[in-house]
């Protein structure tokens, strides 16, 4: 039965302000905001000054408030409102994908205990309905991959370069247009991308990974090499996150990677995410759409309150079903590894090289790499080198015991993960 919903809101800029507009839009979702707590006391507001407050205990003393919208930008303070807000038997909407990525089991089992909703659609990708999509349409164990672009900034970045305009140049162009922070290394260095990873992972595959233990590598090296070296192949380079099963393991990680012309996400350009999940019945399929701003992230908001008027949750089937599914980093990748110094690429084990490029100023390399072997490379913060994956299937270790005693490597046969 649909229920009365009093909105206590805690944030007002981008999201929150755009939360406000679209809900008083919407005439099919009835629910009121009651109290809007914010932080600056001085700042200028689209409505009266009477309409804020500036303390969260306002919305926690007030009974007639059954539901918390998170909506701020310092994941340390979310996380205090977010499990009080639970603790206290409220329903909570957020779109802090920090916050619940790293937190996500300890939330979910506050929420379960106080048998409330934890509802978080907008914390990845926008607009774009993926996580209830994961959690609803897909709600079996027949998903082989998830992989897409998930920051509108770095593919605004990317799109840029792909077209001859240097990194430093596209990263202004997107700070002057509102795409791209101040201090835009979340974005850049992939750490966005890797956090919505994580919730993609538990609703695809069931399985909780700890941010900290994925790769994620992101554009900052990104130069006219790579482009080049794109553009000769018929590729554009796109940063991904990208999960995929392999029997009874998942391999997850973040990492720019050419892009094959016949890829759905190959044209997906500018500040749009685009993520393809794959089944074993339904084959691929492309959600594509706005990732970012007030409006798009407001709607995937709006979209979970709905949902709360009819006391939605999410169940986790898969990771009730799923428990023998566990991350693996046993696997091998195809990549490009780019510097101005061959020993910068020495250092890097590849099992086995396919190409080697050489001159005074520029070297790259490719060839197949065991994951574990470069998972705990900071290739964000390593001088002088770039990474980024070929479009190769990933394939599994067994099929590098071809490996004879002399240190030689047979072909192997291919195979995909799917
Ligand atoms: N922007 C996007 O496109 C987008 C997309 C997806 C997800 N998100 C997520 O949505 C959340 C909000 O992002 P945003 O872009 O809307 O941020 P924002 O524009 O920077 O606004 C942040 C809001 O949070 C308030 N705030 C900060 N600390 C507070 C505290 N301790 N108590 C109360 N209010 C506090 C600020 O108050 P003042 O107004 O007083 O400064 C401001 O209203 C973040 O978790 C972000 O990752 C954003």
């Amino acid at each position: 039965m649909s229920k009365e919903l009093t909105i206590g809101l805690v944030g007002f800029g981008c999201v929150g302000s755009g939360l406000y507009e679209v809900l008083n839009q919407s005439n099919l979702i009835d629910a009121t905001i009651k109290t809007i707590v914010v932080k600056d006391r001085e700042k200028e507001r689209s409505l009266p000054k009477e309409r804020f407050s500036f303390d969260v205990k306002d919305i926690f003393e007030d009974e007639s408030i059954n539901t918390v919208i998170e909506l701020i930008n310092d994941s340390d303070a979310a996380l205090d409102i977010v499990k009080q807000a639970l603790e206290s038997g409220r329903n909570v909407v957020s779109a802090n994908k920090k916050l619940i990525a790293e937190y996500l089991d300890e939330l979910l089992e506050i929420a379960k205990r106080n048998n409330v909703s934890f509802l978080y659609e907008g914390a990845v990708a926008g607009s774009i309905p993926i996580i209830r999509n994961l959690e609803e349409y897909y709600n079996n164990d027949s998903v082989t991959s998830v992989e897409g672009i998930v920051n509108g900034t770095t593919n605004y970045i990317l799109t840029k370069s792909n077209d001859g305009i240097g990194y430093e140049q596209a990263l202004k162009d997107a700070q002057d247009l509102g795409f791209a922070e101040l201090n835009p290394t979340l974005d850049v260095d992939g750490f966005d991308s890797k956090y919505k990873l994580v919730l993609l992972l538990k609703h695809a595959f069931g399985i909780t990974v700890n941010p900290s233990s994925l790769l994620n590598s992101g554009i900052r090296k990104i130069s006219e090499r790579e482009v080049a070296y794109a553009n000769e192949k018929g590729y554009r380079i796109k940063l991904f996150s990208r999960a995929e099963k392999v029997g009874n393991k998942v391999v997850a990680f973040v990492a720019p990677h050419f892009v094959e012309s016949s890829h759905f996400a190959y044209s997906v350009d500018n500040e749009f995410n685009a993520v393809v999940v794959a089944g074993l019945f339904s084959d691929q399929q492309l959600f594509i759409g706005k990732g970012a701003g007030s409006y798009p992230t407001a709607s995937a908001v709006l979209s979970d309150v709905s949902a709360l008027k009819f006391n939605y949750k999410y169940e986790y089937r898969k990771t009730i079903e799923n428990s023998n599914l566990s991350y693996s980093e046993d696997f091998f990748v195809r990549v490009y590894v780019g510097s101005s110094y061959i020993e910068s690429i020495n250092e890097i084990p590849f099992y086995k090289v396919d190409e080697l490029f050489q001159s005074d100023k520029y070297s790259f390399q490719t060839g197949w790499v065991h994951f574990s072997d470069i998972s705990n490379i900071d290739f964000n913060n390593r001088e002088q080198i770039s990474l980024v994956v070929l479009p190769d299937p990933l394939r599994l270790a067994e099929d590098f015991e071809s490996k004879s005693k002399d240190g030689n490597y047979q072909e192997f046969e291919h195979v995909a993960f799917s």
